[in-house]
């Protein structure tokens, strides 16, 4: 992967069109990835502006964090859930607030990760690797039940139940050692017309490992909270389920 991709954000005209980044303003990214947006945004706010920026990814901010420093060195960077840190930090009023959540196409294509389906690799899909759960742990012991519910809910998949309960038949046998493996298994329980039948599982174990949805609902009162009159707040959600919340 080039230098560049890393930094190329999404929707980024429609983003600095709803944050409206001025000089001197105070902003917040919450999802910093490689700083695509956030270096768009410091730009912006330049000169006498200030970036705070979260993202519970360390490897992320390591890059975003070099590709700051070349713009300006007015920001702040911490490897840090954002509902954690809006909560805890002592923060001044903002004028704009980012939330680019979810996975980040750097996460999936590195399939040391274990985020994608489409790529081997360790049964892992946490953002931040402090953490201890992993979505090995959810696979191979979580009851049934738990499982089928988190297919469910956080995949909207309909044929949780059979998936769960062929999970639970299979590990006891020989636990799930890879994102293959699982994806594999997977396939040859789903129809498949549409997307690959592991896509709905895959986005469930995700969500469940990094507490995305708990997250969000969490962190939305803060950050208006900390937002003054005329400010800002722009959420980029990749799916219904986030959508719902917003
Ligand atoms: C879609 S990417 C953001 C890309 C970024 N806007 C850019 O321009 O590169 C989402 C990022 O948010 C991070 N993330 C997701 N949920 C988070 C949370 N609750 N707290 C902190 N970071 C989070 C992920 O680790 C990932 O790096």
């Amino acid at each position: 992967m080039f230098e560049e991709d890393f930094h190329r954000p999404v929707l980024l005209e429609e983003t600095l069109l709803g944050l409206d980044p001025q000089p001197g303003n105070v902003f917040f990214d919450g999802t910093v990835g490689g700083g695509g947006h956030s270096g768009e945004i410091l730009v912006r706010i330049l000169p006498g502006g200030f970036l705070y920026g979260t993202d519970q990814d360390p490897f992320a901010l390591e890059q975003a964090r070099k590709h700051l420093c070349a713009i300006s060195d007015r920001f702040q960077l911490d490897s840090i859930n954002f509902s954690t840190f809006l909560g805890k930090a002592e923060l001044p009023l903002l004028d704009g607030i980012l939330l680019d959540i979810g996975v980040s196409s750097h996460q999936l294509d590195n399939a040391e990760r274990g985020f994608s389906f489409q790529k081997e690799g360790p049964l892992d899909m946490r953002m931040d690797p402090r953490q201890e759960l992993t979505a090995a742990t959810i696979v191979n012991t979580y009851e049934e039940k738990e499982l089928a519910d988190i297919i469910y809910q956080f995949g909207e998949e309909r044929f949780s139940r059979r998936i769960a309960r062929a999970i639970a038949l299979r590990r006891s046998e020989k636990p799930f050692e890879n994102t293959k493996d699982l994806s594999d298994f997977v396939a040859g329980l789903v129809p498949w017309p549409g997307n690959h039948p592991a896509t709905r599982t895959f986005q469930a174990l995700r969500i469940a490992v990094n507490q995305e949805l708990a997250s969000l609902v969490e962190a939305l009162p803060r950050a208006h909270g900390l937002l003054g009159f005329g400010s800002r707040l722009v959420v980029i959600s990749y799916h219904s389920l986030e959508d719902r919340i917003v």
